[in-house]
């Protein structure tokens, strides 16, 4: 017997899209979130919160086990609001990717790294998709939200989501849709970043643009993935560039003795300072002063990620920094409440509790990612020596409570 003969009384395509649609309109579709990180776990609070019942897929079981306990290890989603869509049923997570059989649309917010050679890394990409291959059914509706490169969607998805009985664009949908936001900002949805989607067809970009329009004020469809993809590009590019161009008017600003946070906030220029070169000579130079060389000093990294308030360190300049002065002989110590351990080379390093005590053990204190729920106040009181790499203390030198001399 043939089982991929159509069954006569199965929906037509139409039909199919149509049922999704009214779905998505009276919030009863079930939606689901792979990957519940800093962009997947806000997505699907913001999902629930519209109304919709939502299954959260991770394959970490401690992220899986906070999210059921309304426990939030993300500074933007409150633990109070999730605790609460929890407990009505709203928000259910698993590591069970049967789960996915159940859902009629599913994002994907997996990590995407950078291998050694600076090579974006899909793998968790390409493992989501095809676990969802695995339970794909008809009428389903796919968006990625992880970033990729342009032509990931075609060239990889849609190959990944072949099925011979299930037509892309009839039978099941697929969308991209990148998250463009810093997610260590405040609110998730910001008005003034829209939400680019671009479908593999025109009824992939109708659907996905209707699921979320429920819960995202401005969304902007493109004519197709590709679209979406160059935008993704064009963000993360423009940005490189503004650091860039941000680095080297330091080094002019160094060389002319200006005060670089003044200049760029009078420029209105990112408030981001990755330079781990001149960071290592500001390191020596500060030591100097005070008759210590960096061979032997100890060194406190306060903050490890390149985004404030958020655990990714994947794109950090901090880890690359520690390297380096570790091979100049430095003892180097971090400290970080969003990275509780990270390796440097073959050596494991855990993040130091910050007490005063264990700040005035240090020879430097170097703040290179200004958390929000860093103790300014006790830093400035006990450590000898700081380095502010993220003018995460200009209000204490505003106060005039630290001279602009001082070795920061
Ligand atoms: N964090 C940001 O500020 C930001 C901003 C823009 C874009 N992005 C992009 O969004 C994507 C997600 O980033 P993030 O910061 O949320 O990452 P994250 O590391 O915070 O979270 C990813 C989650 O996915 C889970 N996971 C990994 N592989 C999985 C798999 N195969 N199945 C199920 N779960 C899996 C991990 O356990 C983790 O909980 C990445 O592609 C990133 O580049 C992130």
């Amino acid at each position: 017997m043939n089982t991929h003969r159509k069954n006569a009384n199965a929906p037509q395509p139409a039909a199919i899209g149509k049922d999704l649609e009214k779905k998505i309109r009276d919030r009863t579709a079930r939606v689901g979130v792979i990957g519940l990180g800093y962009v997947g776990l806000p997505l699907t609070v913001e999902m629930a919160k519209s109304g919709f019942q939502v299954t959260g897929i991770d394959i970490e079981l401690a992220k899986v086990e906070a999210v059921n306990a309304g426990r939030s290890c993300i500074v933007n989603v409150p633990s109070e609001i999730l605790q609460a869509l929890v407990t009505k049923g709203k928000i259910k997570a698993t590591q069970s990717w049967a789960a996915v059989e159940n859902l009629d649309a599913v994002s994907i917010c997996v990590p995407t790294s950078i291998d050694g050679d600076q090579t974006p890394d899909l793998s968790y990409v390409i493992a989501a998709i095809e676990a969802i291959h695995n339970h794909l059914h008809q009428g389903q509706l796919i968006i990625l939200e992880s970033t990729i490169y342009p032509s990931t969607i075609r060239d990889v998805a849609v190959s990944i989501l072949y099925n011979k009985r299930l037509q892309l664009g009839k039978d099941f949908f697929l969308a991209y849709s990148p998250e463009r936001i810093d997610a260590g900002n405040k609110t998730y949805i910001a008005p003034n970043v829209a939400k680019v989607i671009g479908g593999v067809t025109s009824r992939c970009m109708e659907l996905a643009t209707l699921l979320y329009q429920q819960f995202i004020e401005r969304i902007v469809p493109v004519c197709s993935p590709e679209a979406a993809e160059m935008v993704k590009l064009i963000d993360s590019t423009l940005r490189s560039v503004n650091l860039a161009v941000a680095n080297e008017m330091a080094l002019v600003c160094d060389k002319l003795g200006i005060d670089v946070w003044a200049v760029m906030e009078m420029a209105g220029q990112l408030n981001e300072y990755h330079m781990p070169e001149l960071a290592i000579s500001d390191v020596m130079n500060a030591l100097n002063e005070k008759a210590k060389s960096l061979k032997g000093s100890k060194i406190l990294a306060l903050g490890v990620t390149d985004k404030r308030n958020v655990g990714d360190i994947s794109e950090s300049p901090a880890i690359e920094l520690m390297r380096s002065l570790q091979k100049k002989g430095a003892t180097v110590y971090y400290s970080d409440p969003h990275v509780p351990f990270l390796k440097i080379d073959n050596r494991t390093l855990t993040s130091t509790e910050m007490t005063p005590e264990v700040l005035h053990t240090m020879d430097c204190v170097l703040i290179l990612t200004d958390h929000s729920t860093f103790n300014y106040e006790m830093i400035v009181a006990n450590s000898m020596l700081i380095l502010d790499k993220r003018n995460a203390l200009k209000h204490f030198r505003a106060n005039n409570r630290i001279s602009s001399k001082s070795p920061f």
